[in-house]
């Protein structure tokens, strides 16, 4: 089989064109390396391309026929929360813009499976003990706001050209499957931990006064290997008959608190680590873990790695590198 992966040189992508190698399959990954790296795509070829460039649609729908590509999975996006506030057009143009071309491309070139990184940003504020995919989106900020708007156009694709798409939301990703793979984007709580500790100064934990049993926000980290394979998954998932659902949560089904991380992380150190209280972050949720009922019975994956795994081989890639 030959999959196409649209931002295959990053961190989530670079980690699910390893493992479709390993499964012996071909693999072409398109990346633009802005933020990705070509020495992670190594064992795929790599087609440098823009998606949201004027002439991408045609560019790409030429790749998808010239290597007969089965199926496409499309991470390349901007993905920070922060940012989306500010450069809200940014988002807008990139991440809805790429995802059009794409899904365009797909269907000139008659490609039928679509696997898209969606998130756990879609639902915002959710005030439930365990978020399942019923749940109404509410997100509250772009690039939630983007990733739902993602997830309609698959729809709309899926009924205007016969495609198959899954949406996996993905809740917090971290950990590293190989260390040259590790995330390099230093802007999500695991890596900041290591980078202050590398500093030498102390974690700061963004708020202690919510309502959760330490008091700091709990999430669900899953590990980014964990994540690929729901990929593959998903993958296969579309390439079988019976498929009653399109769009799952990807988490671990178990939550963590940013104390409890630091924690984990002075474990993995083998160091005790001395957290900063600080304020509380805008528009965090206090508590977001997945229900992963969905996704276990329909795909039949589950997660095999817990929060200490997660931060060891964080620490391991940081060691390695
Ligand atoms: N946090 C701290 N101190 C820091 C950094 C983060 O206390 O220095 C806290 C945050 O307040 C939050 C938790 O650690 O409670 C996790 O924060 P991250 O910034 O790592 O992740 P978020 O939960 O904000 O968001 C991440 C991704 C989103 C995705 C979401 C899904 O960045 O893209 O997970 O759950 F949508």
């Amino acid at each position: 089989m030959t999959t196409l992966v649209i931002g295959g040189a990053g961190y989530i992508g670079s980690h699910v064109v390893r493992l479709l190698l390993k499964r012996g399959e071909h693999v072409i990954v398109v990346d633009d390396l802005s933020t990705g790296f070509r020495e992670r795509t190594e064992g795929a070829e790599l087609v440098e391309l823009d998606v949201t460039s004027p002439d991408a649609v045609d560019k790409l729908a030429f790749q998808l026929r010239a290597c007969g590509a089965d199926s496409v999975i499309h991470f390349a996006a901007h993905k920070q929360v922060g940012e989306s506030v500010q450069k809200p057009e940014m988002y807008w143009h990139d991440n809805i813009g790429g995802l059009a071309n794409v899904l365009a491309a797909c269907a000139s070139a008659e490609v039928r499976d679509v696997v898209f990184s969606s998130s756990a940003a879609v639902y915002g504020m959710p005030d439930v003990d365990l978020v399942t995919e019923d749940l109404q989106p509410q997100p509250i900020n772009p690039y939630g706001a983007t990733k739902y708007v993602g997830e309609w156009m698959l729809a709309d694709a899926e009924r205007a050209h016969g495609m198959r798409t899954v949406a996996l939301r993905y809740f917090n990703v971290a950990g590293a499957g190989w260390p040259d793979l590790a995330d390099t984007l230093v802007m999500n709580l695991v890596p900041i931990i290591l980078d202050a500790v590398e500093a030498g100064r102390d974690p700061i934990v963004f708020g202690d006064d919510y309502d959760t049993p330490d008091g700091t926000c709990i999430r669900d980290y899953v590990h980014v290997l964990d994540l690929a394979d729901a990929h593959i998954a998903a993958l296969d998932y579309l390439r079988g008959e019976d498929r009653p659902h399109r769009v799952f949560n990807v988490g671990t089904g178990t939550g963590s608190s940013v104390l409890e991380v630091i924690e984990a992380v002075g474990r993995a150190l083998g160091t005790e680590l001395t957290p900063t209280m600080g304020e509380r972050r805008p528009g965090d949720p206090a508590r977001l873990i997945c229900s992963t009922e969905r996704i276990e019975q329909t795909l039949g994956w589950s997660s095999s790695k817990d929060l200490d795994d997660i931060v060891r081989s964080a620490v391991e890639a940081r060691q390695g590198r």
